[in-house]
C-alpha cells in the first residue's frame, strides 16, 4: 500500500478524532461535502482570534439563539451585542462584529464574500479570519495560520527561525500543505492536533498522525518550539 501524504494522513486522522464543536457540520455532513453555514464560521472565528474553545462555545450557542441569521444580528441594538459579548473580552471585536453585521445584511444582501480577499473588506476580518472563513466555508485552499499551526509546523519541519520572524515560513509551508479538497477540514485538522496532542508542555507525539516524519520529534527539539525572539 502507498504510503499516504501528510496531508492525507492528518485528514484521515481528522475524520477519527475531530473535536465536537458547535460550529462544525456533522461527520456525516463531512463526508458529503456539506459545507457550513459562513455565518455561524464568522461569528465562531471572530470569538475564537483572542479566546479560548472552551470560553467561546457557550457565548457562540447564546449568539445564535438571540440573532440565528446575519440579517438579525444585522437589526439587534448595539447595546444588546455588547451585553451578550459581555465577559469575552477584547470589546472592539464585539463593535466590528455588529458593523460587518450590517455591511453583509445590508450592503451584499446577505451574502458574504466568499474568496480571502473579499472577506478582509469587512469589519474586523483581518488575514487570519478571512483564510479562516475561506477555507472552512468556502473550500478555498487559503493557508490558515493560527497559534496552534504555527506550533505544529515549526516542529513538524523543525522551523528553529524564532517568531515572528519565522510567520513566512509557516505561512508558506502551511499553503503546501493545505490541499485543493477539504482545505477547511485540514486547517481545523492542524488546529485540533496542536490542541489535544501537539500541545505547548509535554506533546503526546506517540499519538501523533505525523510522528513518522516530524522533524522536532526526531531531532528532540518538539517540546522546545517554536522559539520566541527575546521581548
Ligand atoms: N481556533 C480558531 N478557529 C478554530 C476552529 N475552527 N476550530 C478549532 N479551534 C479553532
Amino acid at each position: 500500500m502507498k504510503t499516504p501524504t501528510p496531508t492525507a494522513a492528518l485528514l484521515s486522522w481528522y475524520d477519527r478524532h475531530a473535536r465536537v464543536l458547535p460550529w462544525r457540520t456533522s461527520p456525516e455532513d463531512r463526508s458529503l461535502g456539506v459545507l457550513p453555514d459562513p455565518y455561524h464560521v464568522w461569528l465562531s472565528e471572530v470569538m475564537l482570534q483572542q479566546t479560548t474553545v472552551a470560553a467561546v462555545k457557550d457565548y457562540y450557542t447564546g449568539f445564535l439563539a438571540l440573532w440565528p441569521r446575519v440579517e438579525d444580528l444585522a437589526a439587534a441594538p448595539e447595546e444588546d451585542v455588547m451585553k451578550a459579548w459581555a465577559g469575552l473580552g477584547y470589546y472592539s471585536r464585539a463593535r466590528n462584529l455588529k458593523k460587518c453585521a450590517e455591511t453583509v445584511a445590508f450592503e451584499l444582501e446577505g451574502r458574504f464574500p466568499d474568496t480571502e480577499d473579499g472577506l478582509k473588506t469587512l469589519p474586523g476580518v483581518g488575514p487570519y479570519t478571512a483564510a479562516a472563513i475561506a477555507s472552512i466555508a468556502f473550500d478555498r485552499p487559503a493557508a490558515v495560520v493560527d497559534g496552534n499551526v504555527e506550533r505544529v509546523l515549526t516542529r513538524y519541519f523543525e522551523i528553529m527561525t524564532p517568531l515572528p520572524d519565522a510567520k513566512p515560513e509557516i505561512k508558506a509551508r502551511m499553503a503546501e500543505l493545505t490541499p485543493v479538497e477539504r482545505p477547511g477540514d485540514f486547517a481545523q485538522a492542524v488546529m485540533d492536533l496542536g490542541a489535544t496532542i501537539c500541545t505547548p508542555r509535554n506533546p503526546a507525539c506517540g499519538l501523533c498522525p505525523w510522528m513518522d516524519d516530524c522533524a522536532g520529534r526526531i531531532a528532540g527539539t518538539a517540546p522546545s518550539l517554536p522559539r520566541k525572539a527575546p521581548k
